[in-house]
């Protein structure tokens, strides 16, 4: 198992226009786990991963893989195996002449080869596919036999970008979930780009989110909706009510009221209040809890949406199901905010 560091990473890409891609990385990507690069389109994913992978040289800073800095390694014997959006098969060859193209090239003995081969394609649930050519195959086993191109070279680390995204959405579900049970099963530290929140927090263990080239926040995938750095990271998971104040000790004064908070953790100053729309309270008075109006509602079944106003604020608040018949359109009610589900970030930068 190995560990990848990446420290002060930096490519900048010279041209007519200077794109400073990856700006003063460091990550540390932990052993026989996965990790995933999150981030917009745009913001350094696929640069920073082939900068893992070899394909591309770091202006500046170093990658190890456990202890060894890998900068002098070429991309075939690093020990990486990076699976492309766009699959990249060979279209000239069968399936199984491209799932064993890396062992030819490492002059592996032929019986191991094949061995190999139909073993890792049993892995990825073609087993016998040897002799299709890539055109007779779906979308979903393309992306299967370019897996398993990768997984055939027993790589120590597996760089996957982006590699459910021409998928559709059944699809997509059946190989998150055998990538999860291939990785659990062998282990292989694992980087998987992805511009999809919800496919990174399902899928990785750490997830580092990047804004234009730059690392936001590196953490384990609850935290990003309970402890967001900052607004932009908060918005990028989705789904948060804002309320912007003055922190003052253990209180924020906000244009909806006064709302007692945990002091510690951020300075006194301008401070947005987060809070989950599961976390905030209809229909509760008493502290923290401020006047609002109901202006809308649906019911999903397992729950409802509420759509509340409060000052010139409108608040999303999600309920269990029985609240329906509870709280009506147009009602005023008491809005709480349990002050432990209350999270302050900085506000966004004008
Ligand atoms: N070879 C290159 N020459 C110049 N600029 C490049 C090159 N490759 C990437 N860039 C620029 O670097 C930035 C990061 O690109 P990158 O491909 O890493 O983004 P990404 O996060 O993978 O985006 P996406 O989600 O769209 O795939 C972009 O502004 C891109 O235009
Ligand atoms: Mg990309």
């Amino acid at each position: 198992m190995t560990e990848v560091t990446l420290q002060g990473l930096n490519k900048i890409f010279q041209g007519r226009d200077t794109v400073h891609a990856v700006q003063d990385l460091d990550l540390t990507i932990t052993s026989g786990q996965i990790t995933a690069l999150l981030g917009p389109s745009g913001c350094g994913k696929t640069t920073t991963l082939k900068m893992i992978a070899g394909l591309l040289h770091p202006t500046s800073g170093d990658i190890r893989f456990d202890e060894r800095s890998v900068m002098r390694i070429p991309p075939e014997k690093r020990g990486a195996a990076m699976v492309f959006q766009n699959y990249l098969l060979f279209p000239y060859m069968s399936v199984g002449e491209n799932v064993g193209f890396g062992l030819r090239m490492r002059h592996v003995d032929k019986l191991i080869t094949d061995k190999k081969v139909a073993d890792i394609l049993e892995l990825v649930k073609l087993p016998g596919m040897q002799d299709r050519r890539p055109k007779q195959l779906s979308g979903g086993q393309q992306q299967r036999v370019a897996l398993a191109r990768a997984l055939v070279i027993e790589p120590e680390v597996l760089l996957l970008d982006e590699p459910l995204s021409n998928l559709d959405a059944h699809l997509r579900d059946e190989m998150r979930e055998l990538i999860l049970s291939i990785q659990r099963q062998l282990a292989i530290t694992t980087v998987f780009v992805t511009h999809d929140q919800e496919e990174a927090v399902v899928l990785a263990d750490t997830i580092a989110l990047m804004f234009e080239g730059k690392l936001t926040q590196f953490d384990q995938p609850n935290a990003f909706y309970e402890r967001p750095v900052n607004v932009r990271t908060a918005r990028f998971f989705g789904g948060v009510n804002f309320v912007a104040g003055e922190k003052r000790g253990a209180v924020v004064e906000t244009a909806l009221g006064l709302f007692d908070v945990n002091p510690d953790h951020f300075a006194d100053g301008p401070a947005v209040i987060t809070i989950r729309p599961e976390n905030l309270r209809l229909g509760e008075s008493g502290k923290n809890s401020i006047q609002a109006r109901i202006r809308g509602h649906v019911y999903v079944g397992t729950h409802a949406r509420f759509k509340v106003e409060a000052g010139d604020q409108l608040l999303e608040v999600v309920t269990d199901a029985a609240s329906v018949q509870q709280f009506h359109d147009g009602e005023t009610v008491q809005l709480g905010f349990p002050r432990h589900h209350i999270w302050l970030v900085e506000p966004e930068e004008a």
